[in-house]
């Protein structure tokens, strides 16, 4: 089983996504909406409550979880892979990112390749990246992006609050009112030239997608995460076929699980997945588990 972690509600465009395409595939959900949102916290508290929810997830049985998160991906991923893993006691278990698949959509180059290569070292367009305070602020996207294109520009724009509103189901009028801000702010900064291309570095943020497409000029390609995760699940898998694990049986949903409130999650999931599996609050699973 494949295991998906984030703060909240935003991993599940990525669980949306993969479900669509790997029917058969089992996945388990964690989103640690008890702490949600997760863009503004110390980078401490992301590390502690992320590695809580990886942990959580093997324990549910899954041996590859993916940090469904960019700011999780930003601040802890390097150090769960890096310091806790090895030493952790999940022997044979792997945690993986967004952001790398994100970075390889976007320079057309392997992560494993960190220098320019032809032709993409030519390449002079300008990306706009949107996402969390903390994300924007570890700067991973414009390093990595660099590494690779060095010719590229690539504009940072903190989407402070966005995260947090979808998080509680704000009206749309008020979304649209934030993201025509965090628009306008990012033109401003770059003197008014547009884009060309927009990568939306926070999992809620295809939710709102519609909103930047208006704000965002129509030549503005947007690069969204759900599609590129996807693809790049697939030759991850190919490369490592024992993470994909047992298959699930016809008709199984992905197991949703919270350390949050259900019904108080309910009505803003609903609103952008009216059929999505049903959550569990994360303390129900340990009876099933102990009796498994
Ligand atoms: N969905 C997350 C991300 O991709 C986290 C947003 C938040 O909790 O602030 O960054």
């Amino acid at each position: 089983m494949i295991g998906l972690f984030d703060s909240g509600n935003g991993g599940l465009t990525v669980l949306r996504a993969l479900t669509r395409r790997y029917p058969q595939m089992a996945f388990a959900y964690l989103g640690d909406h008890a702490s949600a949102p997760y863009g503004n916290r110390p980078s401490d508290d992301i590390v502690t409550l992320s590695t809580k929810g990886v942990e959580a997830l093997f324990g549910l049985g899954c041996s590859l979880v993916m940090l469904a998160c960019n700011t999780a991906t930003a601040i802890a991923g390097r150090k769960l892979q890096r310091d806790w893993l090895p030493s952790s006691g999940w022997t044979g278990h792997n945690v993986i990112g967004i952001i790398a698949p994100t970075v390889e959509a976007a320079t057309q180059t392997p992560w494993a390749v960190t220098s320019p290569q032809y032709p993409q070292k030519y390449n002079t367009d300008t990306i706009a990246v949107f996402g969390t305070r903390r994300t924007i602020a570890s700067d991973v996207f414009p390093e990595e992006i660099r590494k690779r294109c060095p010719k590229v520009t690539v504009l940072q724009q903190a989407c402070p609050d966005l995260a947090g509103a979808i998080e509680e189901g704000a009206p749309e009028a008020l979304l649209s009112h934030m993201i025509e801000g965090y628009v306008a702010e990012m033109l401003r900064a770059n003197d008014g030239h547009p884009p060309h291309r927009a990568i939306l570095g926070c999992t809620h943020y295809p939710l709102v997608e519609h909103l930047f497409r208006l704000y965002l000029p129509p030549f503005t390609r947007l690069l969204s995460q759900p599609g590129i995760v996807t693809d790049s699940l697939e030759d991850y898998l190919h490369r490592h076929p024992h993470y994909a694990g047992k298959p699930a049986e016809p008709g199984d949903k992905p197991l949703v699980f919270t350390t949050g409130d259900v019904t108080r999650i309910e009505p803003a999931i609903a609103r952008f997945w009216p059929d999505h599996p049903p959550f569990s609050a994360l303390d129900a699973a340990r009876p099933r588990l102990a009796r498994a």
